[in-house]
Order: C-alpha cells, then structure tokens, then sequence
C-alpha cells in the first residue's frame, strides 16, 4: 500500500516525498521527533506529545514550525487518508535546509524547519510480546548528555537493539556508572515488594510521555512509585521489570542478561497496568 505522507505543507504518495540533501537532519541529525501512537483511529495523549516536541525545539533554538492545532489536524488528517485505526503516527522537524554544508545554525528567519510526518500501521493493543515478555540484555549507556531532547540522534540505540538481536534477545537496557538509564526507546522500571520503581526525569533520559500516564495511573490505583535510580544488580533481583513508550505501552521483560527475572512470566503489576493504560487510553484518545 503506498502511503500518503505529510511534507512541509502537502500530502503527498510516500514515493513522491522529497527533502533535500542538505537537510540538517540528514547532515547533522540537527532535528526532533515524536512517535504518537493510535488506537481506534484516534491519537493517545497528543497534548503529552506536542508539548515535549515544543520543549525539545526549544532547548536546540529551533522555532515551532505551526501552532499546536494546526500540528493535530495534520495528525488527525493524516490518520483518515491512510485509514489507520492502530499503529503510530511518526513526526520529525529539522532545522532545515540553507542549501549547503554548514556547522552554523542557518538563519531561522530564512531558512525554514522541515516537517515529516508518516504513519505506521501496526498492532499495539494485542500483542503476542505482551503474553510472554521480552528478554533484554545490558549494554553501556555512551549517548550524549541531553537524552531529554528528543533528537533523532538515534545510531547507538539502534546498534544496541542489534547486540540484542545478535545476543537472541529483544532489546537493550543502558546502563551507567552501574545504573539502568533507560531503554533503547523506552523506559525502563523495575517491581520489588510491590513498590513500582523507575528512573527519576534528569538529563540521562528521556521523559516519556507513556512514563508518566503509567505512573500517574499507578498513583491514582494506590500502587507505591520510587522516582530513583536502580542498579542492574537490583534488577536481576527484582519480582519483576517492564518497559513503557508510546510503541509498546506497557510491556513486562522477563529476563535480563540471561537471567530470569521473577518467575520468568509476565508479572501482576504490569499486567494491571497495562490493562489500566489501555483502558484510560482508548478514554481519553482524540
Ligand atoms: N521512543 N526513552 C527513549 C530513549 C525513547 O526513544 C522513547 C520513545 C521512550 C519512551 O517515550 P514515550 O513514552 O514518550 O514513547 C523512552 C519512541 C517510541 C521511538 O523512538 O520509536
């Protein structure tokens, strides 16, 4: 099927979408993306996600390429002329093109941000994954220091997901100075005693927008959240461990390294929350 796309101000076939070569974002990865998932033809907390991409804008100086009703009837328009009802919606701005190769900033008053936007038809609600879990496996975190900016920098996460795929696992928790960050493209949480425990928000991840319905959720249900770091040794230990992003929601890992975590099924903690994320989710979608 080919797919009707949105680039800088027009819907066009995928095969028709064209952006130039000297894009910043193809250059230099100088851009931000969110990824916004879909459930019955509707968008999942696209306030959440309009308000990250106008923060990660902010903090490289790139202006807003469109006021944020503007940027939900592309999404909205985008979704009825592909028919999606499940999947993502994927948007990227770039700092855009000045027609050559620069380290400089161009002039945000003469050139323009490049805006992409496509969708991914995919299952998210039933997932095969989520009845059995996923296995990861730990790799050193050596990103750079803002992995609160949502850029598309994303060559070491993508080679982590490899190591995984080499190793026979699924994805890739990173970890630094002995201590989980997050994972290649979602957050990462472990269970212990009942009490829900995660990464707290700084510079070293990236705040995910899943992350903090799931934890907003888990408050309002009465399960105990701990903000702090954890130790992969902590996590090996741990009665059970799951990661959260807007393409997987809630999914429960059962091993990590090799090793089994709990009793190597899907635990009860995330198994609830998954079902109260889906359940709060197709409520409040637009
Ligand atoms: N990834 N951490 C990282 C490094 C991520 O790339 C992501 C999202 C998350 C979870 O954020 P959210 O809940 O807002 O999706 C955490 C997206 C899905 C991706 O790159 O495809």
């Amino acid at each position: 099927m080919t797919r009707t796309v949105y680039v800088n101000g027009a819907f066009v076939p995928e095969n028709e979408a064209k952006v130039s070569i000297f894009d910043r974002g193809f250059l230099f990865a100088d851009g931000v993306y969110e990824v916004t998932s879909v459930l019955d033809g509707k968008l999942i907390d696209f306030d959440g996600h309009a308000k990250r991409l106008e923060r990660s804008l902010s903090e490289l100086d790139m202006p807003q390429p469109m006021p944020t009703d503007e940027l939900l009837s592309v999404h909205r328009e985008l979704l009825a002329r592909n028919d999606l009802s499940e999947g993502m919606i994927y948007l990227q701005v770039t700092r855009g093109s000045d027609g050559d190769r620069d380290f400089v900033f161009p002039d945000p008053d003469t050139t323009k941000p490049s805006v992409v936007l496509f969708t991914q038809a995919k299952p998210i609600a039933q997932s095969a994954a989520a009845e059995t879990g996923i296995r990861v496996i730990s790799i050193e975190d050596i990103r750079w220091g803002r992995r609160d900016i949502k850029t598309v920098q994303l060559l070491y996460p993508s080679m982590g997901k490899m190591l995984a795929k080499k190793a026979g696992a699924d994805d890739a928790w990173m970890i630094e100075d002995g201590f989980v960050t997050e994972g290649t493209s979602n957050n990462a949480y472990i269970v212990k005693d009942g009490k829900i425990i995660t990464r707290h928000l700084g510079n070293e991840i990236l705040h995910g927008i899943t992350r903090a319905a799931v934890l907003r959720f888990a408050r309002e249900a009465q399960m105990t959240v701990e903000e702090r770091s954890f130790s992969l040794d902590e996590a090996m230990n741990a009665d059970e461990a799951f990661i959260t992003s807007a393409s997987t929601f809630v999914m429960p890992v059962v091993e990590i390294d090799g090793r089994t975590v709990g009793n190597g099924a899907p635990g009860p903690v995330a198994k609830r929350l998954r079902e109260i994320y889906l359940e709060e989710s197709r409520n409040s979608a637009i």
